[in-house]
């Protein structure tokens, strides 16, 4: 296994941010990984996956851990559905693609999502009407500190929106090496009506997995910025969810307000409209940026640092709890 010293992380955090890392060790065998577990203390290792959801604001003095494990395979063949495995560092959307080319329907509409499949559980990725925890069976992680090799079920995984364990009382504590999903093999049940996949969908009289999949790709690149082209980590915030009584209040200052009911008691508002309501959809500051299409993403024009972007995301919560009296929560780690 080769150390690197002094690596740029540019080309590992989709941000695109130039921090530099000390010591650089690509992970490719769970048995690599253990040995490098063996001889480094827990608190010296910094774990990167993908680099799709996190905001780089310094270098980074730990040892860091490029989790590259890779392959998937079929485990289970049943009348109607396939028990999956993908490995830590495969590509999610490669990941996907390959589901839609064997006709193993579930993920098509998490298409596109940038970032790798060890990653996934962890934010409980989503997208249209869909999220990871659909179709996940459950993840095999290693303790950093016991070596221990663990399987979380669903139940284990205590996921919720944008949030799992792995964020929480477990945070820090385990390496995902592998996901398993349950996936249909025929009768795939399509979720469709998410309003702007349905329009995509016109014309179409009986769509299939790869429909699905094809106009989901076709929104995204018409409102989200590609990482390869412009940095960014998707939504910078997660949706705030309010009580009701909160949202009475907002609604009857902003009657337009979009909302979508989450129990009696709360309701989630799109952070992009609050955004974009303050009028900084578009704004820049150097390098740093609000997107001018979607207002929930920030973006690095090129040569922003971290700090740039932590700066505006700080300007942004302040204009938006002082218009609106909602508080923004980020969410990307911010490290
Ligand atoms: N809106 C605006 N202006 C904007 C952006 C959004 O007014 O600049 C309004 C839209 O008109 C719409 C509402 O806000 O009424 C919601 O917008 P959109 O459907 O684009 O979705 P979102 O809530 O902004 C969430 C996820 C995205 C995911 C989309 C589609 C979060 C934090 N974000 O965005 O996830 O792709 O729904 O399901 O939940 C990600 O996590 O990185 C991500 C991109």
């Amino acid at each position: 296994m080769k150390v690197i010293h002094n690596v740029s992380l540019k080309p590992y955090n989709s941000f695109g941010i130039d921090v530099r890392a000390n010591k650089f060790i690509k992970i490719q065998t769970i048995d690599g990984l253990k040995k490098i577990l063996r001889k480094t203390y827990a608190e010296e290792l910094f774990i990167l996956g993908g680099g799709s959801n996190m905001l780089l604001t310094g270098d980074i003095s730990k040892t860091v851990l490029q989790i590259g494990l890779k392959g998937k395979q079929v485990l289970e063949e049943k009348e109607d559905y396939v028990i999956i495995k993908a490995h830590a560092g495969e590509n999610w959307h490669e990941f996907v693609l390959w589901t839609l080319q064997q006709d193993f329907g579930g993920l098509e509409n998490l298409s596109l999502i940038p970032g790798n499949v060890g990653t996934s559980p962890i934010q409980n990725i989503g997208a249209y009407g869909v999220e990871l925890k659909d179709t996940f069976v459950s993840c095999e992680a290693i303790n950093i500190q016991t070596l221990e090799s663990k399987t979380f079920t669903l139940e284990d995984c205590e996921f919720d929106y944008r949030n799992s364990v792995f964020k929480n009382k477990l945070k820090g504590q385990y390496i995902i090496t592998s996901v398993n999903f349950k996936l249909s093999t025929k009768n795939h049940q399509l979720k469709i009506d998410y309003g702007a996949i349905e329009s995509e969908l016109k014309g179409i009289e009986n769509p299939s997995i790869r429909d699905v999949s094809d106009a989901v790709i076709r929104i995204r690149e018409s409102k989200l910025p590609n990482p390869a082209e412009i940095g960014n980590s998707g939504s910078f915030f997660k949706n705030p969810i309010i009580s009701t009584e909160a949202f009475v209040t907002l609604q009857k200052n902003f009657p337009e307000v979009p909302s979508y009911k989450i129990s009696d008691t709360e309701v989630k508002i799109p952070a992009g409209w609050l955004i974009d309501q303050a009028g900084l959809k578009g704004y820049r500051d150097g390098d740093a940026g609000v997107h001018k299409k979607q207002a929930l993403v920030l973006v690095n024009y090129g040569n922003a640092s971290g700090s740039d972007i932590l700066e505006l995301s700080l300007k942004v919560r302040e204009i938006v709890k002082e218009k609106f009296g909602v508080e923004l929560e980020p969410e990307v780690n911010i490290i």
